[in-house]
């Protein structure tokens, strides 16, 4: 069975879960039921800006297993930061997945407007206390953003969820994250796709073919993909590898049967070149692409 991580509002989230980004409602509706019934995934991440909470929701519905023994996250949009703006948006939320509660609230990206992102936290915090989130967290916060919400003397994030792969391993945030109990959730596992959605700043995925990754899956007769979500969770990290194709979802939890050694992990801490597949968490504004 799959690990689970305790988090700092004392619920528990499954270590390895399904991602849906780029996925459509069909689409993801399918991946979301096989991916439940089929495999034994329970841990479903969307976000609003996806655009697939419907589909998300109706795989839900599909799928035989009962509600409860689900994790479910998805993220509020930029252009609904603020204190209203952020409720409003978060019953759109519920309402697509069709849903009484999320597991998992997080703000999607930190806006350069301190105070807004503090109004949005004090909505959020409503939420959890309503218990229409279990938990609640944010993404692609830098140490100071965290350090905001620390110095506001607020609740802190459950989970920080940032891109995360062996060409970034985000030391700093880590580091921060650990020092305030806050969980590490890694976007982009695999090193993403090579149709990121970010325009100009668009890179291919360079970990799945990595010759190093690729060595230290034959020593271990499993894919590429397999070994980079090991050393997500071998360094404690909340994982969310994101597919649509049957075949590869069942690959991606079939994780448990095998460990990295000191050798692979020493070879692959030699990637970090810091390459980063989308925007940095400084740059984002309410103009950027979803
Ligand atoms: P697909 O959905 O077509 O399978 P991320 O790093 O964001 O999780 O990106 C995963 C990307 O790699 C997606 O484009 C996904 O595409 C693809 N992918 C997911 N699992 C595997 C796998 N086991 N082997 C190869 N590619 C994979």
């Amino acid at each position: 069975s799959i690990p689970t991580i305790t988090l700092n509002s004392g619920h528990t989230i499954p270590q390895l879960g399904l991602g849906v980004w780029q996925a459509g409602n069909e689409e993801t509706e399918t991946a979301v039921r096989f991916a439940i019934d089929e495999a034994g995934y329970r841990h479903i991440d969307t976000a609003a800006a996806y655009g697939n909470e419907e589909g998300v929701g109706r795989g839900l519905a599909a799928a035989s297993v009962p509600r409860e023994d689900i994790f479910v996250t998805t993220k509020l949009w930029n252009a609904d930061q603020g204190h209203d703006a952020a409720l409003a948006a978060f019953d759109t939320s519920l309402n697509k997945l069709g849903l009484d509660y999320v597991d998992l609230y997080l703000i999607h990206w930190p806006l350069q407007d301190s105070e807004r992102i503090l109004r949005t936290w004090d909505a959020l915090e409503e939420i959890a206390a309503s218990g229409r989130a279990r938990s609640i967290g944010v993404c692609n916060f830098e140490p100071h953003h965290l350090r905001l919400l620390v110095e506001a003397g607020k609740t802190l994030p459950a989970v920080d969820q940032v891109e995360l792969h062996p060409h970034l391993t985000q030391p700093a945030v880590r580091s921060f994250a650990g020092d305030h109990g806050i969980a590490v959730e890694s976007w982009s596992p695999l090193g993403g796709t090579s149709n990121s959605g970010w325009g100009k700043d668009s890179k291919p995925n360079t970990l799945l073919g990595d010759p190093i990754i690729a060595r230290i899956a034959d020593r271990h007769s499993k894919t590429p993909a397999q070994i980079l979500i090991r050393w997500h969770l071998q360094n404690g990290l909340i994982v969310i590898p994101k597919s649509v194709h049957t075949e590869r979802i069942a690959q991606n939890i079939d994780v448990f049967d095998f460990e990295l050694d000191d050798l692979d992990l020493s070879e692959i801490a030699t990637l970090d070149d810091g390459t980063r597949l989308g925007a940095h968490p400084d740059e984002m504004n309410l103009a950027a692409p979803e």
